[in-house]
């Protein structure tokens, strides 16, 4: 069978001089057995033609919102959602700028901003267009965006007789990366994951709590690569004020203590395939719980006594079958590299992922993160200050290459 049998394609052409070789990745992915629907704007009919695309496309080509002459409407809502991938090549400077910042001034990006698709973006321009700052933060902007893939522009030879960085990659290659796309996305298939995410709170009157920083962002962004490579997952989530996901693949249980998240990771844990431990747990909570406000007056201090809550890492590390995998975060401020170690040997985990308050961008609240992973033999792995979903990327890559 073709790899790519059945897939809806939507290329989406922008005014570049790269655009002359669209016709012949339409090809290839229609060889492959994909369904190709293009959009282009109408700037890019200077480059290539509605009627080239449309014969190897086998399909009408949409430029406006409105046919000229019959007065036809194209939806770009349903054009939006009827596809499996969105394919921008070639993504011109201008269109790039566009799509970061969300205008919708022509059908092609009034399609990206409605589709709820993964857009892979296929940059191509002059080498200063393509090295310009303002040029790279928008494909910073776009590579740190959920389900965006944003391919590498090539070195060598441009169309202005210039050399360096901004050619289209071919057309085999961009056929590739489309093809290793649609095979990464079934990868867990049929497997079930418990995420921890987020802070517990810890009850100490009805309106006071022990709490700590942690977001949820990264945990939430791990479910989400998870599920995007086609495994169930069981979120476990404490209190966090960011949108939970939303992916018909993840059931979301909310939960306020450590001992409420303990509860639900007991239940869940034993019919998964693993789990991703990355809440931060409050390791110790009110030995009681007063029923009313406590009141400040006729005091001048008072003691609140703690005792441990569960180490929901280490208890289900106990219990893991071998076909299960355990991962567990490090928060650490100082010796992060003894310390990980240490907890990775204390809870049974099968990796750790360090992560430590001294890097600038790391840790609780931030979008970005900079990890390393250290392995049971001890083997790390450092990784560069990331975007926290690409750094899921990089956590769930590693789980998955011990999967095999
Ligand atoms: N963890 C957990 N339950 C707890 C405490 C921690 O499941 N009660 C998990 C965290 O989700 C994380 C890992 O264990 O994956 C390490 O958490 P961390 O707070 O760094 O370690 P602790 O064991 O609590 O040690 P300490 O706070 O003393 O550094």
């Amino acid at each position: 069978m073709p790899s790519l049998d059945g897939k809806k394609i939507l290329v989406g052409v922008s005014g570049g001089i790269a655009a002359y070789k669209i016709p012949i990745l339409i090809r290839l992915l229609i060889k492959e057995g994909a369904e190709v629907q293009v959009v282009q704007t109408p700037y890019s009919q200077n480059f290539v033609t509605p009627l080239t695309l449309s014969t190897v496309s086998q399909k009408p080509v949409y430029s406006e919102f409105f046919e000229q002459n019959t007065g036809d409407w194209h939806s770009h809502i349903e054009l939006a959602r009827n596809c499996d991938l969105m394919v921008i090549a070639p993504a011109t400077a201008n269109t790039l700028s566009k799509l970061a910042y969300g205008q919708a001034d022509n059908l092609l990006l009034a399609v990206y901003m409605a589709t709820p698709a993964p857009v892979m973006i296929v940059p191509a321009m002059d080498v200063d267009m393509y090295n310009h700052p303002a040029t790279q933060n928008n494909i910073k902007i776009l590579s740190d965006r959920q389900n965006h893939i944003v391919l590498e522009a090539e070195e060598g030879e441009l169309a202005s007789g210039l050399t360096g960085k901004g050619r289209m990659p071919e057309p085999e290659t961009i056929l590739q990366e489309i093809i290793s796309f649609f095979q990464k996305k079934n990868t867990l298939k049929g497997k079930t994951f418990v995420v921890t995410a987020g802070p517990t709170y810890e009850k100490i009157d009805p309106v006071r709590f022990i709490g700590n920083f942690s977001s949820g962002k990264m945990g939430f962004a791990i479910a989400e690569e998870l599920a995007s490579r086609g495994a169930k997952v069981h979120l476990v989530s404490g209190p966090v004020s960011i949108p939970y996901p939303n992916h018909p693949a993840i059931t979301v249980h909310k939960v306020v203590s450590a001992l409420e998240m303990h509860d639900a990771v007991k239940k869940l844990f034993p019919e998964s395939d693993g789990a991703i431990f990355a809440a931060a747990v409050a390791d110790f909570r009110p030995v009681s719980t007063a029923n009313n406000k406590i009141k400040r007056e006729n005091k001048t201090s008072f003691e609140i006594k703690l005792e441990k809550n569960p180490d929901i890492a280490a208890e289900m590390g106990k219990i893991k079958k071998d076909n299960q995998i355990t991962v567990g975060f490090a928060l650490e401020t100082d010796e992060g590299l003894q310390n990980a170690s240490k907890k990775l040997v204390s809870k049974n985990l099968d990796f750790i992922v360090l992560n430590s308050l001294k890097d600038k961008g790391s840790g609780f609240g931030t979008d970005t993160n900079k990890i390393t992973i250290i392995d049971k033999g001890n083997k790390k792995t450092v990784f560069e200050l990331k975007h926290k979903r690409k750094v899921a990327e990089d956590i769930v890559n590693h789980l998955v290459s011990l999967l095999k």
